[in-house]
């Protein structure tokens, strides 16, 4: 990692932080100094380059907590992404100097909102451009589970095919059957809108009912007991944030309403899932099989379902496309430099809001 020397006590720094703290004019004066945590596309490394002064971390290897917090004294924003772990530690140690947090990314469950709030830290997220490609992978999940998609091509590659056969790989019909989407915000309305044209049946559980509108575009039914629609759905797909609300949210309890023949498919964050449970329930044929892009890291329990035919193991690329994110990190630089201006940055996280 390329970074200057810790100066947070001397004459220069204290002027900086000065001229941050004029929060409603624009800090043009002296150079506004950028920490990135990890390698981000070269445009948006370029750009930011352009615009701010940049300590970057040329490895792409995560930083430590020490390192994070070493950064993060040297710097008025730092652009950290998933896996840079701002808790407790980070703010109590990241000094005075630091004042914005842009996030790359949209999850910001790896950063303490409170006590970045509580710092007078502003934080803000990368929504909405990673949208479409996030629920473009649940939709290729929810395929590729019930058609054996993987199961197929390994088939190939193990020289299992022999020709066609009436009764070899068959799977189960997607059309007509319910979907379940936990959390019909961004992404899962636009799972929902591919769900639909593949003749799916849309069910939904929110913490309220999504404006009429869309509901009827979606032709979604609401179900505010996600007890009630777990029972009835076919396939479950996990779109909502992680937050201690939802942590566990599809517990051992949960996950034994669902039907032995149901999948289930998620793109969001391990931590919503009962994973030991999940596993459990797969391997004891209580469940017809799950496409997970996320999972714990430790992978205590999926390492159970590695070699498990129904089960699709991605490593968390449903945002990873080219596009989406130079997107992101377009988001991150206009979050940047409109807070820099004087404005409120679009994707600013207020706290208790998610
Ligand atoms: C995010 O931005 O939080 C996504 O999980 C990345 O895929």
């Amino acid at each position: 990692m390329a970074m200057p020397p810790e100066n947070s006590d001397n004459k220069e720094n204290s002027d900086h932080e000065e001229s941050l703290s004029l929060k409603n004019g624009p800090i043009s004066s002296k150079r506004l100094v950028v920490g990135v945590t990890r390698r981000l596309p070269e445009a948006t490394f370029k750009r930011l380059g352009d615009l701010f002064e940049i300590i970057g971390n040329e490895s792409d290897a995560p930083l430590s907590a020490q390192e994070l917090v070493s950064l993060a004294r040297r710097v008025d924003v730092l652009s950290p992404t998933l896996g840079d772990d701002l808790n407790t530690h980070f703010f109590e140690n990241a000094g005075s100097r630091l004042k914005m947090i842009a996030n790359f990314g949209s999850g910001t469950d790896h950063i303490d909102i409170d006590k970045a709030a509580a710092a007078k830290i502003v934080v803000t997220n990368t929504p909405s451009v990673l949208s479409e490609d996030a629920a473009d992978m649940a939709m290729a999940l929810i395929l590729a589970v019930p058609r054996r998609l993987v199961e197929g091509v390994h088939s190939i590659e193990r020289g299992e095919f022999s020709g066609w056969s009436p009764t070899w790989m068959l799977g189960s019909r997607v059309r007509g059957k319910k979907l379940g989407i936990i959390g019909l915000g961004r992404v899962g309305q636009a799972v929902a809108r591919r769900a639909k044209a593949f003749g799916l049946e849309i069910n939904y559980h929110n913490r309220k009912p999504i404006n009429q509108h869309m509901e009827r575009e979606l032709e979604a039914t609401y179900w505010e007991s996600l007890d009630q629609m777990l029972h009835r759905v076919d396939i479950v797909s996990v779109n909502c944030p992680h937050t201690p609300a939802t942590y566990h949210l599809l517990s051992r309890r949960r996950l034994q309403k669902l039907q032995p023949h149901a999948y289930v498919v998620n793109i969001s964050r391990s931590e919503i899932i009962d994973e030991e449970a999940l596993s459990d329930m797969i391997l004891e044929g209580r469940l017809a099989g799950a496409g997970l892009d996320v999972f714990k890291r430790d992978l205590k329990d999926i390492n159970r379902l590695m070699n498990e035919p129904n089960v699709v193991l991605l490593p968390h690329m449903a945002s990873a496309t080219v596009e989406s994110r130079l997107e992101m990190g377009e988001r991150v630089i206009i979050n940047i430099k409109m807070w820099v201006d004087g404005h409120p940055p679009p994707d600013r996280i207020i706290p208790g809001l998610d």
